[in-house]
């Protein structure tokens, strides 16, 4: 039986969505033959509430050279992670002498650089070269590593400790967790506080944004796992606020225990969760239920609008349309190919399904009858830059929170 990665509780998958391929595995013709599949299982853990996968490939299979995510590609992620640095600074740094600011998967910089530019000591870690080169371009100070104790125990040496932990989209990620909560635990000053976001269960389970669970995502984080995580190394949640990111965020104060006080947020949040169902089981198997009926309409609807000879176009080649794609049995005869703004996305296939990816030109030199909408998380910007698509009589398919036509 499968143990939970936080608190190594015995836990039972609630679903499988079936064999998967690397969400971000975007590949060549050639190498169709050789792709690797998991099974994508499903599990809450019913001690510390965690909600994750039993098993994760091997996190070199995800992370590597030719990491094809780049943070920086979109606008409103741009303002977003701004802002986030503004106000962390005003609330925490602004206040000290010679600030010193880490963050762990900074990706293209698009974070960290924003404390580059206040002049503050800084130091980025990212385990994918290509994208820690770019952040390296933009002057960011990267190690190009796995984060984890040995790695802290380095840092502490070289650098000395830091007033602010950050990750973005990153803690989710790790299966290692223990490991890497003990190292930011060492890192951290006495008084230095961790601030990280990530894709929020409750918004998960209310939306059935089920194409939140792939590979990379190991875990979906709630305020009483991350304040269960964070008590295992005498660290305590002293802040929680939703962020409108990935269809829905979390963003957590975390700090050492004592050191700064507790906003009501912590508890207000902790209740919701508690209504919301997030910590019973049967919440679960409703969840998957959901899912089920959400595949099943989207498959419906995409073959009925093939039956009658219209075309559809995905629209944005994210990592969480590998799930939809391969979880409901889409290919292309029913999406025909996905435009996407990142270069090294283009002219390779679909993770598992094998749906040719193409430059957006494409999309805008002949528009499809409809476009899917895999990147609903930027909804509003891309919107507003294809307003021309509606206009000639495009339709968009959206499937969270309901499958439905625009
Ligand atoms: P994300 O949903 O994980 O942020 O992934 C964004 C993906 O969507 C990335 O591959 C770039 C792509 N994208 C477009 O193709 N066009 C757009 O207008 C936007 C905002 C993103
Ligand atoms: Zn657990």
């Amino acid at each position: 039986m499968p143990q939970c990665h936080i608190c190594s509780n015995t836990i039972t998958p609630f679903m499988t969505f079936g064999q998967m391929p690397i969400a971000n595995g975007f590949l060549s013709e050639k190498n169709t033959a050789t792709e690797y599949f998991f099974e994508l299982e499903v599990a809450h853990c019913p001690k510390c509430n965690a909600v994750q996968l039993p098993h994760q490939p091997e996190k070199e299979k995800m992370f590597h050279t030719e990491y094809p995510f780049f943070s920086g590609t979109s606008k409103s992620m741009q303002t977003h992670f701004a802002d986030f640095a503004d106000s962390v600074n005003t609330e925490y740094l602004a206040k000290l002498h010679d600030p010193f600011v880490i963050e762990i998967g900074c990706n293209d910089g698009i974070l960290i650089k924003n404390f580059l530019n206040l002049g503050y000591r800084h130091l980025g870690i990212d385990p994918s070269a290509n994208v820690a080169d770019v952040a390296r371009s933009k002057g960011v100070d990267v190690i190009t590593s796995f984060f984890d104790i040995t790695e802290a125990a380095r840092i502490i040496k070289s650098h000395g400790q830091a007033d602010l932990f950050l990750a973005a989209n990153v803690m989710c990620h790790l299966s290692n967790i223990n490991s890497v909560v003990e190292g930011i635990q060492r890192l951290l000053k006495p008084t230095g506080i961790l601030v990280f976001e990530e894709p929020y269960l409750g918004e998960v389970i209310e939306t059935t944004a089920y194409d939140q669970l792939y590979d990379e995502h190991v875990f979906l984080f709630s305020a009483h796992s991350v304040k269960f995580l964070f008590e295992q190394f005498e660290m305590e949640l002293i802040d929680i606020a939703p962020q409108p990111t990935h269809g829905g965020s979390m963003r957590y104060t975390v700090a050492h225990k004592g050191q700064h006080s507790v906003t009501q947020t912590v508890t207000q949040q902790l209740q919701k969760e508690t209504l919301l169902g997030l910590c019973e089981p049967s919440t679960y198997k409703k969840f998957k239920e959901s899912c089920e009926k959400s595949r099943d309409q989207l498959v419906s609807l995409l073959e009925s609008i093939a039956k009658r000879g219209e075309t559809v176009a995905g629209y944005a080649a994210t990592s969480k349309s590998t799930t939809v794609l391969n979880y409901c049995g889409i290919g292309s005869s029913l999406v025909s190919y996905i435009c996407d703004t990142t270069p090294i996305k283009h002219s390779r296939l679909s993770p598992g399904m094998h749906i040719p990816v193409r430059p957006d030109h494409e999309f805008h030199d002949d528009y499809p009858d409809y476009a899917l909408l895999f990147a609903y998380n930027h909804k509003n910007e891309i919107f507003q830059k294809e307003k021309a698509f509606s206009k000639q009589g495009g339709r968009w398919i959206l499937y969270v929170p309901e499958v439905i036509t625009l």
